[in-house]
């Protein structure tokens, strides 16, 4: 794909906690910015009020695994709609802090919870040919409207579990995610690792183990790659 402005791009952006994401993720929207890009910023879970709302309730409150993901989905499906979709039918590029990886990830990976149920909310909640709007055909891009809305790229920023661990030691106050054991990362990291290998030219491993300068690079690299950035 060419950085065709009229074109949406849907890029997210993974990892285990203190992988160091956000301060790559604002670099491109500049990056993007700079080259007459729109762009949308956002996040899951969260990116509308009502997201946001449900975001509070998925860190902080004790629920059960099924719950979580049936909120999760919940925010994510309000965030699809109303922010993404459109977003891309007006040619932004999205760059969305985590999405569906993350589920599987956290959710499958590192509670557990049964994969086959969440690719089943996956279906259910990122199906968009049911808005009947113009946009659910423009997001097809070439005439056809896709099954379900999926990043184009996803970045997953690479980190041991051991050292995000040293990094978010004493940052703040840990959510119940951040307040997880070192194994439960472990778990979610082979989330990820899964998730790359079941759909590899979606995905982009960058090892986060290096100076966030040596990070950058790579992530430009993957951009300038694609010829989405110069
Ligand atoms: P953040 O701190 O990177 O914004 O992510 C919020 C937390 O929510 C993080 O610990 C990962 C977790 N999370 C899930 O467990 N499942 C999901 O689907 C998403 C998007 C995030």
């Amino acid at each position: 794909m060419t950085n065709d402005t009229t074109t949406g791009l849907f890029i997210s952006f993974e990892g285990i906690d203190g992988a160091g994401k956000s301060t790559h993720i604002s670099a491109l929207a500049e990056a993007f910015k700079a080259q007459g890009r729109a762009v949308t910023l956002t996040r899951e879970p969260g990116g509308t009020a009502l997201a946001e709302k449900l975001r509070t309730l998925i860190l902080n409150d004790a629920m059960d695994a099924l719950t979580e993901a049936l909120l999760i989905f919940a925010a994510r499906r309000d965030h699809l709609t109303t922010v993404i979709v459109p977003a891309l039918a007006r040619g932004d590029v999205v760059l969305c802090d985590r999405f569906t990886d993350a589920t599987f990830a956290y959710q499958g990976g590192g509670r557990g919870f049964d994969l086959d149920v969440l690719s089943k909310l996956e279906l259910w909640a990122q199906d968009v040919q049911g808005l009947g709007r113009d946009f659910v055909h423009e997001l097809g891009r070439k005439g056809a409207a896709p099954a379900i809305v999926k990043p184009d790229l996803t970045i997953w920023f690479d980190l041991p579990p051991e050292e995000a661990a040293k990094r978010l030691a004493g940052a703040r106050v840990p959510d119940k995610f951040e307040a997880q054991p070192v194994e439960f990362f472990r778990r979610v990291a082979q989330g990820y690792a899964d998730r790359m290998a079941a759909d590899p030219l979606r995905f982009a491993r960058i090892d986060a183990n290096r100076p966030r300068e040596a990070v950058w690079t790579s992530v430009h690299g993957v951009f300038s790659g694609r010829g989405w950035l110069p």
